[in-house]
């Protein structure tokens, strides 16, 4: 338990500095007039690049890696790129994600009561599972480092470690081991979701899974190619409970597990490693909607509510963890009653939706 938490908080681009004051208002709520937290906000994203010609200064930097944890709202504005065509924006997320080994990214996929499911008949609960993302390598661990030759050709290397491999895959089992299990059947189960029929580093990838595997009896065991779990996560998710992939495709599937229950504003995100945790939602900086108050903040404050929880167990602080609880109680119950945003199909602005949920945690204390 510490005395002060520090958390570096970084607003980013389009739609980011709403949803992270959204958090960072109903975490003080949730927290009271005694709260540990104290907020430092460091400056990066495309609009600081074009104000600057930096997207991530050094000192934001050097402020993220020191503290407890890292808050993001969200980064990018499209057309808005380095010379290599890609963009700027995203230069904060991919340098933690790198430079700080955040390795674990988690993402759940649950359906809430109260938000109607694009998917005919699914009903709330039906669908709990998590994503867990490989973060540190894969294929965008070419990210800056690819080839372009003469406007002719260019190349991107995946890259898979035998480490690197190893510890997502348990940290996989952990996670299975402390669900509940799928919600079809309970059963707590791994998935492995690869393409090792075409490439030698998927295959490598599931030949790690199957020998961590054996460490793990207790938790059931599946190979998924990718391609046919795109259609399995629209048609029995259900049947789901973690699913470990590679870092593109867990990119990939989270957008499409976030659409089978009611979109992205509703997916948070946890990026770990062993000593920094980040947190954002796994949506983008949605530049349309930026400034017009109706962007959705519970996939930053769910986010903000996993940081909590993630700071809870580390520090042993019994304060963080009830604070989380409190949060996603709020949440659970702010949608159950109808408390939805435009994305949603409500017409709760995001100030209304932030203000109902400082009111329910604080209650709760
Ligand atoms: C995500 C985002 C990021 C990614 C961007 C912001 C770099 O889409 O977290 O899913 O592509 O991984
Ligand atoms: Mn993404």
């Amino acid at each position: 338990m510490k005395d002060v938490y520090d958390i570096a908080v970084v607003h980013g681009d389009g739609i980011g500095p709403e949803v992270c004051a959204a958090a960072v208002e109903v975490v003080r709520a949730a927290l009271g007039n005694r709260s540990p937290l104290n907020f430092r906000e460091y400056p990066a994203g495309a609009e600081h690049y074009l104000k600057t010609g930096e997207s991530f200064p050094d000192a934001s930097f050097e402020g993220c890696r020191n503290a407890d944890a890292i808050l993001h709202g969200a980064g990018g504005i499209p057309g808005v790129v380095h010379p290599d065509g890609t963009e700027a924006g995203l230069d904060f997320t991919l340098r933690l994600r790198f430079e700080l080994d955040l390795y674990a990214n988690i993402r759940p996929i649950r359906l809430f009561e109260g938000v109607t499911c694009p998917l005919a008949g699914v009903k709330a609960g039906e669908i709990d599972y998590v994503i867990l993302r490989e973060n540190s390598e894969g294929l965008y661990a070419a990210r800056g480092a690819g080839v372009q030759l003469r406007g002719e050709l260019a190349v991107d290397n995946l890259v898979q470690t035998r480490t690197g491999v190893e510890r997502i895959v348990r940290k996989a089992f952990e996670l299975a081991r402390q669900s509940n299990g799928a919600p079809r059947d309970g059963v707590r189960r791994v998935t492995c979701c690869d393409k090792a029929n075409v490439l030698r580093s998927y295959a490598f990838f599931r030949s790690i899974f199957s020998r961590v595997a054996e460490e793990y009896p207790d938790i059931a065991t599946e190979y998924v190619l990718i391609d046919a779990m795109t259609m399995h996560l629209v048609l029995k998710p259900g049947h789901f409970n973690v699913i470990v992939t590679e870092n593109m495709f867990g990119d990939i599937i989270s957008d499409l597990g976030a659409a089978t229950i009611g979109g992205m504003g509703l997916a948070p995100s946890a990026e770990l490693g062993d000593r920094n945790g980040f947190f954002q939602a796994a949506h983008g900086s949605a530049p349309d909607i930026a400034g017009k108050g109706i962007a959705n903040p519970y996939g930053t404050v769910l986010s903000a509510a996993a940081m909590l929880d993630w700071l809870g167990v580390r520090h042993q602080d019994a304060s963080l963890a009830a604070a989380a609880t409190n949060i996603k109680t709020a949440v659970n119950d702010a949608l159950a009653s109808g408390c939805l945003s435009a994305d949603l199909k409500g017409s709760w602005k995001s100030a209304d939706i932030t203000r109902m949920l400082c009111e329910r945690v604080a209650e709760a204390n």
